[in-house]
């Protein structure tokens, strides 16, 4: 795994993230002509806004959006992802795949479908959150969810609330060329710290190349 940290003060760190995200979609674009890019839910979405604001109309309009997990919840529920991306104001990209949509018993299969004929079954870039236990989507340090290999898998046991959720698998997630994880404040240096350590197990060991914005400083941090 290749990672890149910036060092950011927490007030600059969602700017500084949306920059980078911002560069990544239209690197993709340039590629490709498209940029297949999954959110989170969470802190990490305040990226989103300084990233939108960077790209043109244009580039937005190539990128193929869907979420890196979703609480199987309606989409007006205050827990929803996408009822926050929703909430942001933005203008919806070219494509929206949501995670989870009626919901149902086969919400997952239904997803991996689509997943496959629209995105070709891969990502570019992700906007990944940071737990402060070194969970990324809905994908936690020691769960069998991170052994799944299709393409998304629910998880019904979460420990962070709400329990029941849809997330991509690992196996997803490491088809995007770049991960960025927006991860600002003393709750997260423990998990950064790990992350940043490599540490086996962890979600994050896991994926081709990792951009970090934060504010720790592990050269002037204790330990
Ligand atoms: C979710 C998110 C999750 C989040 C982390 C960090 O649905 O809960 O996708 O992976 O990114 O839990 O959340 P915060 O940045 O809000 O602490």
């Amino acid at each position: 795994m290749q990672t890149l940290i910036e060092i950011v003060t927490p007030a600059r760190a969602a700017e500084a993230a949306g920059r980078l995200l911002a560069d990544a979609i239209e690197a993709a674009v340039e590629g490709t002509g498209a940029c297949r890019l999954a959110i989170p839910g969470g802190s990490a979405l305040a990226a989103l806004p300084f990233a939108r604001a960077r790209l043109s109309s244009l580039s937005w309009s190539r990128v193929r959006l869907t979420w890196v997990d979703e609480r199987c919840v309606p989409v007006g529920d205050p827990q929803s992802n996408r009822g926050a991306f929703v909430r942001l104001g933005l203008p919806e990209p070219g494509l929206v795949l949501p995670l989870w949509d009626v919901g149902g018993d086969d919400a997952v299969a239904r997803f991996a479908l689509e997943f496959r004929q629209k995105f070709a079954g891969g990502l570019d870039v992700l906007l990944l959150g940071l737990g402060e236990d070194g969970h990324v989507a809905s994908l936690f340090p020691g769960h069998a969810a991170l052994l799944e290999t299709g393409v998304a898998v629910l998880v019904e046991d979460s420990p962070k609330p709400p329990p029941r959720r849809i997330s991509l698998t690992m196996t997803t997630l490491q088809t995007a060329g770049l991960g960025i994880i927006l991860a600002a404040g003393a709750s997260k240096h423990a998990a950064l710290r790990r992350v940043m350590a490599g540490e086996a197990g962890l979600p994050t060991s896991a994926l081709r190349r990792l951009t970090i914005v934060t504010d720790l400083d592990m050269e002037k941090s204790d330990g």
